[in-house]
């Protein structure tokens, strides 16, 4: 049997090799979950490194005048932000924590951008004793926070801007714990320069998993609109594919509309998170028990769940699913977690081929959000993160072990 291709879900790369077994990074992914355990986050290094260039090539055919900023919170991991400081990239922080990982990856410190609705004096003394480039401040309680401390810093306006997403994860409105309200800036351009910082321009992010582009036109239109400003940064949100169904944009159609209505001259800067790094991985689990409820429905229960991945019970999100070694298939199954609460499920209506206890069980699109919002409930240790590149696996997150949980015992 030669290798066939596997849809755009999958990181860039994969195919079902001889054997029909999924290869990620040219790993067979049933050898990685016999070498290095199940549940597991796979990635494929080049899918990544791929979109960070992608993202550079499509800025470059309009401008010089640009940076792309990796929103560390999609997958906060010190081997990730290593890597994309190694491609050029900046990146954005959400916390002291998150400033942490990116120092710990090599990040040049110039080239970092704190973000945060209520950051706390320690972490903006942690930051600006770093020397972090730029403090996206978001509140007039921040600006008198860093009163006197002559940091750069850009400002964060919500702009009204509501795209088609969930509604937990739009933050472009008016009503939003993020930012100033547009009435609110001139206020705050002057209260940044009362306070001696050395405000460089505005910041807004309407909200993520968008697939829609106009609202990001309209996005640079407005900002550009709100006073002369050496930087403009359009925050993240390019939606990914989640299914084989899923349509998204292309990064270099995203980063046209983020161009085509900005004002000329100005540095333009977007903070991709999911975009980049949401394809790239997988997670492996192991099939433990099937059970079929007679006229009901076929639960496939993995050893992970809601721990590994809280997006389908945050907010409803769609996944696909596949036997490692046996993709395709009829059988209507319901892919249950094993934590004690029937919400613990990852997918309603997968399509599998007779899934039997044993089985590697896939779920694609796992690479932003699933690392960066795994929990311990149940006691149950986080998984290890692997990368795969070029046929070789590394694990760059060991899995925690039962000691872990411990460890913090006073
Ligand atoms: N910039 C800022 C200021 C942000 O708050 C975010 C995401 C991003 C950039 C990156 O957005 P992305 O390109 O990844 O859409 N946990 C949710 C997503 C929350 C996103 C929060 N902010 C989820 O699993 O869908």
């Amino acid at each position: 049997m030669a290798a066939v291709a596997v849809s755009h879900v999958y990181p860039l790369g994969s195919r079902l090799n001889a054997r029909g077994r999924l290869e990620v990074g040219g790993c067979d992914v049933v050898e990685l979950a016999r070498e290095f355990g199940t549940p597991a986050y796979v990635y494929a290094e080049d899918d990544m490194r791929a979109r960070a260039r992608a993202y550079k090539q499509a800025f470059r055919a309009h401008t010089d005048r640009f940076e792309v900023v990796y929103a560390a919170k999609a997958f906060p991991c010190t081997a990730v932000l290593r890597m994309f400081a190694e491609e050029g990239l900046s990146a954005d922080v959400a916390s002291g924590g998150e400033l942490h990982l990116a120092l710990a990856g090599g990040f040049d410190p110039a080239r970092l951008y704190l973000h945060g609705n209520n950051k706390s004096l320690a972490e903006l003394d942690y930051a600006i004793g770093r020397g972090v480039g730029h403090i996206v401040v978001d509140s007039f309680d921040e600006i008198e926070r860093l009163r006197g401390r002559s940091q750069r810093v850009m400002l964060r306006v919500t702009p009204g801007i509501k795209p088609t997403t969930h509604s937990y994860i739009q933050t472009g409105q008016v009503d939003s714990k993020f930012g100033f309200p547009v009435a609110d800036v001139p206020r705050a351009v002057e209260a940044c320069r009362r306070a001696g910082l050395d405000l460089a321009g505005l910041h807004a992010h309407i909200g993520s998993q968008i697939l829609e582009l106009e609202v990001f036109e309209r996005l640079a239109e407005a900002l550009g609109g709100m006073g002369a400003w050496p930087l403009l940064n359009l925050g993240g949100g390019l939606g990914i594919a989640y299914t084989a169904d899923d349509e998204p944009p292309a990064i270099q159609d995203y980063v046209e509309a983020l161009v085509r209505r900005a004002p000329q001259g100005v540095t333009i800067l977007c903070e991709p998170g999911r975009s980049l790094v949401g394809n790239a991985g997988v997670t492996i689990y192991t099939v433990g028990t099937v059970k079929q409820i007679a006229g009901v429905r076929t639960y496939v229960a993995v050893d992970g769940g809601m721990s590994d991945n809280l997006r389908p019970m945050l907010y409803g999100a769609r996944y696909e699913a596949q036997i490692a070694d046996r993709f395709g298939g009829s059988d209507r199954c319901t892919i249950a977690g094993k934590h004690c609460e029937s919400g613990d499920i990852l997918i309603r209506d997968a399509r599998l081929d007779d899934p039997r206890p044993g089985d590697v069980l896939v779920v694609p699109a796992t690479g932003a959000y699933g690392h960066a919002m795994a929990n311990n409930y149940n006691a149950l240790p986080r998984p290890p993160v692997i990368f795969c590149r070029e046929g070789d696996a590394r694990v760059v997150v060991r899995r925690e072990t039962y000691d872990d949980l411990t460890v913090r015992d006073a």
